[in-house]
């Protein structure tokens, strides 16, 4: 019924009555999550945040899952580009996230691309930004991420009462003032500073919006930076790549043998994507232009199938040997089954939540438990490629 009143009321309301700004209103939900991420230990927070928790989330212990030696308290985590400067990183358990991944950031803060620069496509329930890494800085982050830690949790996100704690990735990205030939260095800073502070890494060569980015997904420059960072990761701390949609096949089995040659816990697919076809939306209201000529990363529904389509592919050419996090279009538990019986160990979604509003998990969940009776699996883990007619 509360779905029905965001997405029958509060989400026309803000999307197309007041037609509010996405970054604005992205910006607000960050600023209030933030204050309570702040308060979040204190007595009287305990009843708001028990009541977000009955509301938005689920538990059912054949959710849980198991991977890269991280426990998760059920597959579907967020996705990182939401709270990359972690203002709410004690708090997304409670939403019903069995994992979060913090950033992108990088190691010089910086402001990112000029606004505007993220976009809503209503028709096509997607979204597109051309944020360009907006972020406080790796060092800031850190200072955050260990201010959360010691204000009295055992994790940055224990939740109250779960018995898993949900674990907290962090997105790391090349500064846009480093040179592509000084990449390594850019991404080993960030890492050096934060390598204590998260349960897992990735390694983000695959976003649309900062120049000669994705040029990093190529293997020979790919192998330094992941043996740089592996050099530096003395905890053995889970580091994952994730990877554009928009490459071939050849392009990707190549990016999976160095992953393999690295030593890489996985792979996380997909980013956003730089094809506009199929889309019902030709222009955007807010600055006039086509949307085949707007620059940046389009998420949400038109995504789906490719990134499925790459989670399928690393499957298959893997054997299941590398953990895969399917990311793409996911908005319901079926999107979400799609994807973990194409091959995804875990699931993580942005865009579905923008549309579908704070409870979408709770649905979601439930969902994905009864798809586990209907397909008679005991555990979400038993599902993981069953589609490809093989099992991981
Ligand atoms: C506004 C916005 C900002 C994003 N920023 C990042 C980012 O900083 N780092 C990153 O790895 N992915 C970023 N992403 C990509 C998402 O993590 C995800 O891979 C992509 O949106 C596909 O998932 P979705 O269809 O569920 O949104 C961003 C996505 C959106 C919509």
């Amino acid at each position: 019924m509360a779905v029905d009143i965001y997405k029958g009321l509060v989400r026309p309301l803000l999307f197309s009555g007041l037609k509010t700004d996405p970054e604005w209103l992205h910006k607000t939900t960050l600023q209030w999550l933030g204050a309570l991420n702040e308060r979040r230990d204190a007595a009287a927070m305990a009843l708001l945040r028990r009541q977000i928790q009955n509301r938005c989330s689920y538990s059912d212990p054949r959710l849980n899952q198991s991977c890269f030696g991280l426990q998760f308290p059920n597959p579907v985590g967020l996705a990182a580009g939401f709270d990359k400067d972690g203002a709410a990183a004690g708090l997304w358990s409670d939403f019903g996230f069995g994992f979060a991944e913090m950033g992108t950031v990088t190691w010089h803060a910086q402001a990112g691309n000029p606004q505007p620069r993220l976009f809503r496509l209503i028709e096509d329930e997607a979204v597109l930004n051309r944020m360009g890494f907006n972020n406080l800085g790796a060092q800031a982050l850190a200072d955050r991420l260990r201010d959360v830690n010691a204000r009295g949790a055992a994790s940055a996100m224990a939740p109250t009462d779960a018995a898993t704690v949900a674990p907290l990735g962090i997105n790391l990205g090349k500064s846009k003032i480093t040179p592509l030939e000084q990449a390594v260095d850019d991404y080993c800073s960030s890492f050096k500073v934060l390598r204590d502070l998260g349960d897992y890494f990735v390694v983000n060569v695959s976003s649309p919006n900062t120049p000669g980015l994705r040029q990093l997904q190529a293997a020979e420059q790919l192998s330094p930076i992941l043996a740089g960072l592996q050099a530096l990761n003395i905890q053995q701390r889970p580091l994952l790549l994730k990877i554009a949609p928009d490459l071939s096949e050849a392009d990707i089995a190549a990016i999976v043998e160095v992953a393999l040659e690295q030593k890489l816990a996985g792979i996380i697919a997909t980013n956003t994507t730089i094809d506009r076809s199929n889309l019902k939306t030709h222009r955007l209201s807010a600055t006039g232009n086509l949307v085949t000529e707007e620059a940046g990363g389009l998420s949400g529904a038109p995504l789906r199938q490719r990134s499925t389509e790459v989670i399928r592919f690393i499957h298959r050419e893997t054997q299941g040997r590398l953990p895969i996090v399917g990311v793409g279009g996911v908005a319901s538990a079926a999107d979400a089954w799609e994807k973990i019986t194409a091959g995804a160990s875990l699931v993580q979604l942005y865009s579905g939540w923008v549309y579908q509003g704070p409870e979408m998990m709770r649905h979601l969940l439930q969902g994905l438990a009864e798809q586990l009776d209907q397909a008679g699996f005991a555990c979400i883990n038993d599902a993981v490629g069953t589609a490809n007619g093989s099992h991981s």
